[in-house]
């Protein structure tokens, strides 16, 4: 339908490039990986497949992953490098003179209210790190834990410290552009965290109740899928994608040429889940040995892995080099989300990055804060019912991500010139492509109804 426009904006931007691009093969897998695995795996995945009953949870994910994670990841990769501009942008080349890239605005809001929320357990590992290097997580029972994150949590001053003590390292990386900083940081870091994780998963496989957990993870009752799980898999989905608000596109701007489009999404979808099933895999057994609850909810995984160091030899090491990954983890995605509101008030306000890196920080801090005090002193002030934490968490992951993913796929699937996907998939022919027709199929239908069943099946509607 736009085919003129876009089809003279494909080779305008394909001929002058002038932003910068992401190096080698490795750095544009390790910088998408680096954005997708993060807290997202490691905190939020055991704790929502927790509260969800487990193996039906699993099934749920990973189903919306493949079905419906993966086409929108070469949608947002097919705008963002194709017009070499963040999601506005990409909207608006795309579409000339239509309203689409007000779905940017969804984008923008969704990565500031998960960088808030986010921002607050990546303080939380900054303070179990400072913990495990000084020896003082070292507890006799699996009950102290829960105590102990209880105590800290629930404070006023450290975790609002920690929260913008984050945002600050937030801040200085992204002061330094987006190729330099985070490639580097993320060829050394993503393998370094996997190979922890496999020792940490062995461990976690010989422990004496590793079979109950193994269990709780990967039996599914079909009888649990209710709406609540389809909306939580649904919503984990794209939170660990980090997709449907333009994180992808704007990461897929900077990509090379020659970078094929549909494998890298196929690979940063393959690893995202894999470290996924990893943390779960550490976890659970661990929950079931030491007796406790798989439903605690966003404090799970803080309880579980210090008592799970704690039994390992050399536990104070083991624990500090996790909590340190972790917290780079969490950074790399922190910074990708931070680049979509930053990309925007720069190419699309004018500012400068300086003053955009700054408003993007102050944004973080005001809210981070309100999201950190809501376990302690704001922990009665509730919006539908719910802290601003949670609703912070709840309203991106859940409603803004996929409604931005839907909004995606339909516009690529039915509105974006088919030339143009075929030039970007086939990287301007150079490359065969088998699996378009599946992919355009998955965005024009799959997903869209697919988001719009689950939307009215958690309203009640169907
Ligand atoms: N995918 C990240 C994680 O799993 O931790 C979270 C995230 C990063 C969400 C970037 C959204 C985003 F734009």
């Amino acid at each position: 339908m736009e085919s003129k426009g876009t089809t003279e904006t494909n080779s305008q931007t394909d001929n002058k490039i002038t932003r910068a691009q992401f190096t080698t093969k490795l750095g544009v897998i390790a910088t998408t990986v680096g954005s997708a695995v993060g807290l997202g795996n490691i905190w939020r995945f055991p704790y929502e497949t927790g509260t969800h009953g487990g193996g039906a949870f699993l099934i749920c994910y990973i189903f919306f992953i493949f079905v419906i994670g993966i086409p929108v990841i070469c949608a947002e990769f097919i705008m963002g490098r194709g017009t070499r501009s963040n999601i506005f942008g990409a909207f608006r080349k795309l579409a000339p003179g239509r309203k689409w890239y007000f779905a940017g605005y969804i984008g923008i809001l969704a990565s500031l209210m998960i960088l808030s929320f986010y921002s607050v357990v990546a303080g939380w590992t900054i303070e179990y790190l400072i913990q495990s290097v000084s020896g003082s997580l070292a507890l006799a029972n699996p009950e102290d834990y829960h105590t102990k994150f209880d105590e800290f949590s629930t404070g006023n001053v450290r975790p609002v410290l920690w929260t913008l003590v984050f945002l600050l390292f937030n801040f200085l990386i992204l002061r330094r552009g987006v190729t330099k900083g985070i490639e580097k940081m993320s060829n050394i870091m993503m393998p370094l965290l996997f190979l922890l994780l496999l020792v940490f998963c062995i461990n976690s496989l010989l422990m004496p109740k590793a079979q109950e957990g193994l269990y709780f993870l990967f039996h599914p009752d079909f009888s649990e899928i209710d709406s609540s799980v389809l909306l939580g898999a649904m919503g984990q989905a794209f939170f660990s994608l980090s997709l449907g608000l333009g994180c992808m596109a704007t990461y897929a701007s900077y990509f090379s040429k020659k970078t094929k489009l549909i494998k890298s999404a196929g690979i940063t979808a393959s690893l995202d889940t894999t470290v996924a099933l990893l943390a779960g895999i550490i976890i659970f057994p661990a929950v079931f040995t030491f007796n406790m609850s798989p439903a605690a909810g966003p404090t799970l995984v803080f309880e579980v892995l210090p008592s799970i160091f704690h039994h390992l030899p050399g536990g104070a090491v083991w624990s500090s080099l996790f909590f340190f990954l972790l917290f780079l983890a969490s950074l790399t995605s922190t910074i990708s989300m931070s680049e979509i509101s930053i990309a925007f008030f720069t190419e699309e306000k004018k500012m400068s990055r300086r003053s955009a890196t700054i408003l993007n920080t102050a944004i973080g801090c005001v809210f981070g804060t309100l999201c950190a005090l809501s376990f302690g002193a704001l922990s009665d002030f509730k919006i539908f019912g719910l802290t601003a934490f949670n609703l912070f968490d709840y309203v991106s992951s859940n409603i803004l991500l996929p409604f931005g993913g839907m909004l995606i796929s339909i516009f690529v699937g039915w509105f974006v010139d088919r030339k143009f996907i075929k030039t970007q998939l086939s990287n301007d022919h150079k490359v065969k492509v088998r699996l378009m027709t599946l992919i355009v199929f998955c965005l024009r239908f799959v997903a869209p109804t697919g988001i719009i069943l689950v939307f009215l099946n958690s309203i009640g509607i169907i």
